[in-house]
């Protein structure tokens, strides 16, 4: 599909975005779902999924620090996340095939198994061979109050329209009010939006298929790190050992991809990734932070269209 046939809705920051298969995103990649759908998965495979300001940093630092953790111990002054942004580590699959479908390729196929790839496209609109085949990896998914979502995007967008050529204008920063963020994303309308869509259709897949698609919360990660990241090693088929467990593998990962140890690496002060400063990624990872930039009647409104659209009541979500 070419760019010029996309209808693209403007006021939506940091891109202008169009609709596709019920979901916006930004033109680029509309315009590469047909690369992303050649993507060869392979069984070992780990395809970590998020809508974004979700918790996908964090997910990718502790799933690349677990997979990889006999080659790269996680006290290793090299260890790959002490040198590279976790999203240097883990890659998404759409925004590689957005850049070039052919290194994509050649990249994703470079790698060893068991990959951990990443993805931020809703559950209905990935290739069905990274979904139902027999080649298909496993998939696990973050989920975060989108309340936080919403906060955590909108100080992002104002950080992407800060960039030097960004979709949207420079000057448009000071005018992208939390306010106008807020009517957009009550009506679904950001990068991958609706985001209760996107949260129902992985919600969903794990219910169907819990030892293919495994859903996990923010808010539970921040209360128990240790009891998540246990449950998503052994999800991965990489359950820590009791003689790991005992040397303290575990907690060494959990600290190495803590917020505080990450934000304050050098690599994430200072490098980029995306055209995007690394430290954009860190902001203050807690829960709740929606209370100081929503009126309780704002909160209240997202609080309904979510229940509404996800059906709360008899979902178990
Ligand atoms: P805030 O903006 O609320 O601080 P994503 O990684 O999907 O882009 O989500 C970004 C959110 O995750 C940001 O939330 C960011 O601060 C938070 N985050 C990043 N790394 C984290 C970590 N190691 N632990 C907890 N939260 C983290």
């Amino acid at each position: 599909m070419k760019m010029k046939s996309l209808s693209l809705q403007t006021r939506c920051p940091p891109d202008p975005m169009a609709q596709h298969g019920g979901f916006w995103f930004p033109g680029y990649i509309v315009e590469a779902m047909e690369a992303v759908a050649l993507f060869e998965p392979r069984a070992s495979d780990v395809l970590l999924a998020s809508f974004p300001k979700s918790g996908t940093t964090w997910l990718k630092a502790l799933a690349f620090a677990a997979v990889h953790r006999a080659e790269h111990p996680p006290h290793s002054p090299d260890h790959p996340l002490r040198h590279r942004n976790p999203h240097q580590c883990v890659e998404f699959l759409e925004f590689a095939f957005a850049e070039s479908a052919t290194t994509a390729d050649d990249v994703f196929a470079a790698l060893p198994s068991p990959r951990v790839l990443a993805t931020h496209l809703p559950y209905s609109l990935l290739p069905e061979r990274v979904t139902v085949t027999a080649e298909a990896g496993r998939i696990v998914y973050i989920c975060r109050d989108p309340k936080d979502t919403l906060v955590s995007m909108w100080m992002f967008a104002k950080k992407c329209m800060a960039v030097a050529g960004s979709g949207t204008a420079v000057e448009e920063e000071d005018t992208f009010t939390f306010k106008e963020a807020f009517e957009l994303f009550c009506q679904g309308q950001c990068a991958n939006g609706p985001p209760w869509h996107h949260v129902a259709g992985y919600w969903e897949a794990s219910q169907r298929w819990p030892d293919k698609v495994l859903f996990l919360r923010y808010e539970e990660l921040l209360q128990d790190p240790v009891g998540n990241v246990r449950k998503l090693a052994g999800f991965m088929g990489r359950g820590f050992s009791e003689d790991e467990e005992a040397a303290g593998l575990l907690q060494q990962i959990v600290e190495l991809c803590s917020f505080h140890a990450l934000k304050n690496m050098k690599v994430n002060k200072s490098g980029t990734v995306y055209d995007l400063k690394n430290e954009s990624f860190f902001r203050n990872g807690v829960a709740g932070d929606w209370t100081n930039h929503m009126t309780p009647a704002m909160a209240a409104m997202l609080d309904k269209i979510v229940h509404d659209a996800l059906g709360l009541q008899g979902s178990g979500f």
